[in-house]
């Protein structure tokens, strides 16, 4: 075999080798009435908002797409579900102290108006989740207005 045809063969069967390292896509089990959307009142723009551009990351609802299946995009996807959970997870928001959910509505608006959330590698995929400026408003007031009423 030539270089070349056996650099090929090697990169394919690495390629084949790698998808039997499966992701765990089971959504951890989580008491409904913690969610963030339970406990505070939001506008129908504003639920809609938050769930097309921030639940498949920031909560244990996460819907997996079709290449989350493929290696390795699968484990950089994975990897986001978890760093993001780990910092701010809104299917345990019950779960989080007065001082922690101030906190965090705090970095919500400062992370929207910074325009740092949601994360450009998911919008250019999620077309929905391309928030405009408009919608921005919404959720920047709306955040600041819940963070002012805890
Ligand atoms: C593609 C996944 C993804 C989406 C979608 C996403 N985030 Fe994030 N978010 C992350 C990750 C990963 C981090 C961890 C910080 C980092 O590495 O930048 C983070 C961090 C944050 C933080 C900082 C939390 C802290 O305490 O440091 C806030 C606030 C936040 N995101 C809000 C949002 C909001 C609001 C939306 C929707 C408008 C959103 N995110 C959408 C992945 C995502």
């Amino acid at each position: 075999m030539k270089l070349k045809t056996k650099i090929i063969a090697g990169l394919v069967f690495a390629i084949i080798i790698i998808q039997f390292f499966r992701i765990d896509k089971t959504n951890p089990n989580t008491d409904p009435s913690n969610d963030l959307l339970a406990m505070h009142e939001a506008s129908i723009e504003v639920s809609e908002i938050l769930k097309n551009a921030c639940y498949d990351c920031h909560s244990n609802k996460t819907e997996y797409p079709w290449y989350s299946n493929v290696a390795p995009v699968s484990w950089w996807l994975k990897d986001h579900v978890d760093h993001a959970r780990g910092h701010l997870n809104f299917s345990d928001w019950g779960t989080y102290d007065l001082k922690k959910k101030k906190h965090k509505l705090e970095e919500v608006y400062e992370e929207v108006e910074e325009g740092e959330m949601p994360l450009d590698s998911y919008t250019w995929v999620h077309e929905e989740a391309e928030l405009t400026a408009e919608q921005r408003e919404l959720l920047i007031a709306w955040a600041k207005k819940t963070r002012s009423e805890l």
